[in-house]
């Protein structure tokens, strides 16, 4: 696709209404990672310099269309001053008054916050009205939410309709690094696909054996892989009415010339808790009882091995209960493995999800990789090779 970027935008002068993702994860009052705003700013920054006046706007969590001061914006219009250097309007509506109050008091380079959009039914119903009722604020529109593009709200898709529209650069980032790993990446490919369901993961599974050389499938969806194959895996978490979708997942792969890896070896347990006794264990040999929590070294040793053949590889999902150790030991080190490899020249790695950024902050490899997509939802949509609809409306 040709995407308009900020390269196209003569800033100078103009009202910018800059859709960003701030639906960042807070605890009592506090934003605990800040990530979405740190890769906003370099965004905003630009256009501020360029003499642009910045609106910027964003959803914050699900208030269902209705005014919540629970999911106000406001602490966040603090957090953006404080990563941008410079002061931030915060306006108390996003559309009428007085967000057009706030809007016309802007001059050339200055920055304002609009509340939450989802404040009003028309954000999420896509409602022409309510579009074109931001779009009343700009002469232009930039959407630099990546991480809310799989959503066709009045934000990230309906106001691209009544505004010339343009990629922020992390907007630009995003498409680029995914461009690199699926869309023309260097050969052989690597997938290693992890979490919990096999039920959330299929058309991703779909999409990826289609497009990747080697397809690694790690956490407890494995376990529903392995007992369609009549693997004995004791008390794990997997989806017992699943075992025939999993089959044909299995035989879909080898029709597409696509290896499927999964675990020869497993770290058990009775409990799953901290520090659990654990017994690690070769794959057919998991004791009746017990609970597969991670992939075993065996796995991720032959992995760690085979990762000087392959050129890209694409990371979602953690191999194992990651959040509770020991059972983060397979993850990790592969986490490192790949992180070393990335470094060294050889492998351009992409990976995103939430468990999986956290997963490689665990690891302390998170800025090792060649790119972490700071998105959730709509990094799965992508890998499951929809069409986004906000980045669609970008497209030149
Ligand atoms: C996210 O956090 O994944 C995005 O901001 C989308 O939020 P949503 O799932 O509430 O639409
Ligand atoms: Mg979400």
């Amino acid at each position: 696709m040709a995407l308009r970027t900020l390269d196209h935008l003569e800033a100078r002068g103009k009202r910018v209404l800059l859709r960003a993702d701030l639906n960042m994860p807070v605890q009592d009052g506090r934003i605990t990672d800040t990530t979405r705003i740190d890769r906003l700013a370099p965004t905003i920054r630009e256009l501020s310099d360029k003499g642009a006046r910045v609106i910027v706007c964003s959803h914050f969590e699900r208030p269902k269309g209705k005014p919540n001061p629970a999911m106000s914006l406001r602490p966040m219009a603090e957090a953006l001053a404080a990563a941008l250097g410079r002061p931030v309007v915060f306006a108390e509506t996003c559309v009428g008054e007085p967000a057009r109050a706030v809007v016309a008091g802007l001059r050339d380079g200055e920055v304002c916050l609009l509340e939450n959009t989802r404040f009003h039914p028309g954000e999420e119903e896509n409602e022409s009205e309510f579009a074109a009722a931001l779009a009343l604020h700009a002469d232009a529109y930039v959407n630099d939410a990546f991480s809310a593009a799989h959503r066709a709200h009045a934000s990230t898709e309906g106001v691209a309709r009544h505004l010339p529209a343009y990629a922020g650069r992390l907007m630009q980032a995003e498409l680029e690094a995914l461009a690199l790993a699926l869309t023309h990446p260097e050969r052989p490919v690597c997938a290693i696909v992890g979490g919990s369901k096999v039920s959330t993961k299929i058309d991703l599974l779909n999409n990826l054996m289609a497009r990747v050389q080697v397809l690694v499938i790690g956490g407890a969806m494995a376990n529903t892989f392995l007992a369609a194959q009549g693997v004995r895996v004791g008390r794990s978490l997997q989806e017992h009415s699943l075992h025939d979708l999993a089959r044909e997942i299995l035989a879909g792969a080898q029709d597409s010339g696509c290896e499927v890896v999964l675990p020869v070896d497993a770290v058990t347990a009775q409990e799953f808790r901290p520090q659990a006794p654990i017994r690690t264990v070769p794959i057919a040999e998991v004791p009746d009882g017990s609970m597969i929590l991670d992939v075993g070294p065996d796995t991720v040793a032959a992995l760690e091995r085979r990762l000087a053949d392959f050129r890209t590889l694409v990371w979602n999902g953690p191999l194992g209960a990651f959040e509770t150790p020991p059972f983060d030991a397979a993850t990790t080190r592969l986490a490192h493995a790949v992180a070393r490899a990335t470094q060294g020249g050889r492998l351009r790695s992409v990976a995103g999800g939430g468990d999986t950024v956290a997963a490689l902050r665990h690891a302390g490899v998170l800025d090792q990789l060649t790119y972490v997509s700071a998105a959730g939802g709509a990094f799965l949509e992508w890998l499951e090779g929809k069409t986004l609809p906000g980045v669609a409306v970008l497209d030149s």
